[in-house]
């Protein structure tokens, strides 16, 4: 049965990591994958993490199921955490999270529930995207559609194009919004852009996805939520899919949250025993420790601040590569205002290579990027940048 089925293309992102793991060159750099490393090249567990995970051995006292919905004060902390400890969406129970198996869980979650439940199974997502973003919608069903996002020329977001696309967009249709740091271009709408697409979307009946993956990497954790914050007044149903993966760097723990917010609690509950039922024929329950590791830091103020401290610490190191990266293009000779990669947001910069220059860069150089030309900054160090800087400046 088996011997008619061909093989799958590589994934564009994690199978470079598999070809990279491969590469026998010495002097390989992987900058394909969003991980974040530290100065030495090393994937930190932050020291918060460990503190909470030393509590949590001390502490825990069953390894027994987590209901489907999983970890009761890991949802009520993710849910202050984006929309604000205050917010009306939280105090009047019409947020409702279930713990998911990383933001990409969350979104095969959401994406099931829409199929099954939503009048329409369109969803719109940006040009570009996350490369797995349309992997993940066509598998459980849906129509992907994408609204004009980037302006290659001027490398900035093209509200103008992104507002017709979406203009086209029909009542009941889903629409993708990257909560911060957009993946790939690093690019995210200013708070007037948030609050027009807000409206856009309220007064269209059209249903915002929020893919919150990164917060805390653009400016700061609060600042960060200040998009989605803006939807939540003016749209008064949403979904958002978000992931702990690159703020906790709890990337091998799995830990994220998808969270429904309808007009009221009881409109909220109806639909979240849909999302309910998902879940339970698809992974049943979700795992507990990372999960119990970030309730833990949420709720206990002392680790909640060293957390805080942490995402900075990632985040300022990254932007120091950035402003690194663009003097040493310079210094290489490479002509141009690369400028532009010290204003975007995030782990990325998206850097206009092209794929026969990226694919020259992987097997002449050993530097691995994505074939958009994404570069991951967050594996950018001082060691690495003046041979990665050497290898760009000759494929250009
Ligand atoms: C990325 O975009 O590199 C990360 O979100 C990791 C992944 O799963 O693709």
């Amino acid at each position: 049965m088996f011997e008619k089925i061909v093989t799958a293309a590589a994934d564009p992102i994690l199978g470079l990591t598999e070809a990279f793991v491969k590469d026998p060159r010495a002097e390989k750099i992987n900058l394909g994958v969003g991980i974040y490393k530290d100065e030495t090249g090393q994937t930190p567990i932050l020291k918060s993490v460990k503190l909470a995970e030393q509590k949590l051995i001390d502490e825990e006292k069953s390894k027994s199921y987590l209901s489907i919905e999983g970890h009761k004060a890991y949802a009520s902390a993710v849910q202050k955490l984006l929309f604000g400890a205050d917010s009306e969406v939280v105090t009047s129970q019409r947020a409702i999270t279930a713990q998911a198996p990383g933001g990409t869980g969350a979104l095969r979650t959401a994406a099931d529930f829409i199929k099954s439940h939503l009048t329409s199974d369109r969803i719109w997502v940006s040009n570009p995207t996350w490369a797995n973003h349309g992997n993940v919608f066509n598998t459980a069903g849906l129509e992907v559609k994408q609204y004009a996002y980037y302006n290659a020329e001027t490398r900035d977001l093209d509200f103008n194009a992104m507002l017709a696309s979406l203009a086209e967009a029909e009542a009941g249709d889903v629409v993708l919004f990257h909560g911060c740091c957009h993946n790939p271009t690093g690019i995210d709408p200013t708070l007037e852009q948030w609050t027009t697409l807000a409206q856009l979307c309220a007064n269209k009946k059209l249903l915002p996805l929020f893919d919150f993956a990164y917060q805390g990497f653009a400016i700061g954790v609060e600042e960060d939520a200040a998009g989605l914050r803006v939807f939540t007044e003016h749209c008064e149903e949403l979904l958002v899919a978000n992931s702990f993966s690159k703020n906790f760097g709890l990337y091998n723990e799995r830990v994220g949250g998808l969270t429904l917010v309808a007009k009221n609690k009881d409109v909220a509950a109806a639909a979240f025993s849909q999302i309910k039922s998902g879940i339970r024929a698809n992974y049943s329950n979700p795992p507990a420790h990372g999960a119990a590791i970030v309730a833990i830091i949420l709720d206990d103020e002392v680790l909640r601040k060293q957390w805080i401290a942490e995402v900075a610490e990632m985040r300022v190191r990254i932007h120091e590569m950035r402003e690194l990266f663009v003097v040493t293009l310079a210094e290489m000779g490479v002509t141009g205002d690369y400028s532009f990669i010290t204003r975007q947001n995030g782990m990325f910069s998206f850097s206009g290579l092209t794929k026969e220059q990226v694919a020259t860069l992987k097997d002449e150089h050993a530097v691995y990027i994505v074939g958009s030309g994404r570069i991951s900054v967050a594996g950018m160090t001082k060691n690495n940048m003046q041979p990665l800087c050497k290898a760009i400046a000759a494929v250009l």
